[in-house]
């Protein structure tokens, strides 16, 4: 028996998934609701614009456009100054609060944000447990983490310190900091952490089609998803797991290719449109071989019109 669906998210993925591709993606399949880029917490309350700029759509009552409600992110170390930025994107609008402890980036992790916090469980404690105490009980608060920092030892005691400090959600990207994005992800711990802790479950890594969506969710025994880059390759793929839609054909991802370049004319950034849609076909190659075709025509091209042009021509050769 097929396993049952029941919640999937948009991952945060800075420079990637930002207002625009959020609209995209959230226009075209029934999300539950996104995570934004994070905010880098440092030792200050942040200024409002800060947060409108990680998330104009806080003017739109924290939901893009078709009406999917977005999360704030942010990834700190400092549980006083991420309480109190906390309390701000709620007051601002956010759907709730999730913590970054996953980032493994090297700058990140320097000063001591992001997935190094894997190694301090009761860090991890602190900072979730500060935040709940500002929020009050009303408000989602949910953490992002991979499965450790070199290996998965510490997993047990870190989701029980985000359990005690009562979040309300945790998403797992089954693999370690050290793993970085190398295939495979680790599923079958989630389903060990499952069955161990009363906190509602996302699980995260490596899922690029149905099959991987299925495998994940009996693997992990967890019904919620989180998808990242497999989201870009395939852009209807939340539709794909959750209603069975056929994976979206290469001519309606051509019209959707432009009508991300019309979207960007009203941002009035002239170099935005060339080198996010290159960005973007990295992931597609992935799932359409017109996407590589189309890459190539275009990878020295910063010019607009001739890109569209290009995507006409792979479109109809
Ligand atoms: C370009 C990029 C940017 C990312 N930025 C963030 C981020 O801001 N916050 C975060 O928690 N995770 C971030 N991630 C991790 C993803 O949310 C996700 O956990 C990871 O890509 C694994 O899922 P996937 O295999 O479905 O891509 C990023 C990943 C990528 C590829």
């Amino acid at each position: 028996m097929k396993p049952q669906v029941k919640k999937i998210i948009l991952a945060p993925m800075e420079g990637v998934a930002d207002e625009l591709m959020r609209h995209l993606l959230t226009s075209l399949n029934n999300y539950d609701f996104c995570i934004t880029e994070f905010v880098r917490i440092v030792d200050a309350l942040l200024p409002k614009h800060v947060f409108q700029r990680i998330c104009p759509e806080l003017d739109n009552g924290c939901k893009t456009k078709s009406g999917t409600p977005l999360r704030m992110q942010l990834l700190g170390q400092e549980p006083e100054w991420m309480a109190e930025n906390a309390v701000r994107a709620i007051e601002m609008g956010s759907h709730g609060i999730d913590i970054n402890f996953g980032c493994p980036a090297k700058a990140v992790n320097k000063s001591k944000g992001g997935a190094v916090l894997l190694n301090e469980p009761e860090k991890i404690y602190q900072i979730l447990s500060s935040i709940r105490s500002a929020v009050g009980t009303d408000d989602i608060l949910s953490a992002k983490i991979r499965l450790g920092f070199t290996d998965a030892s510490k997993l047990d005691e870190i989701v029980s310190a985000v359990e005690s400090a009562n979040a309300n959600q945790l998403t797992i990207h089954a693999r370690t900091k050290q793993d970085g994005y190398r295939p495979p992800a680790y599923w079958h711990f989630i389903a060990e952490i499952k069955a161990k802790y009363d906190i509602e479950i996302f699980a995260n890594g490596e899922i690029w089609n149905k099959e991987d969506a299925y495998s994940c969710m009996s693997q992990s025994q967890t019904p919620n998803l989180m998808l990242g880059r497999g989201a870009l390759a395939m852009p209807n793929l939340a539709n794909v797991i959750k209603l069975d839609e056929a994976p979206m054909p290469w001519h309606e991802l051509s019209s959707l290719l432009k009508q991300y370049s019309d979207l960007e004319l009203q941002g009035d950034k002239s170099y935005y449109f060339s080198s996010r849609l290159k960005q973007w076909l990295r992931y597609l190659k992935l799932q359409y071989p017109q996407a590589n075709t189309l890459f190539n025509a275009i990878k020295v091209l910063k010019n607009k019109d001739e890109i569209l042009y290009q995507i006409d021509l792979v479109e109809n050769t």
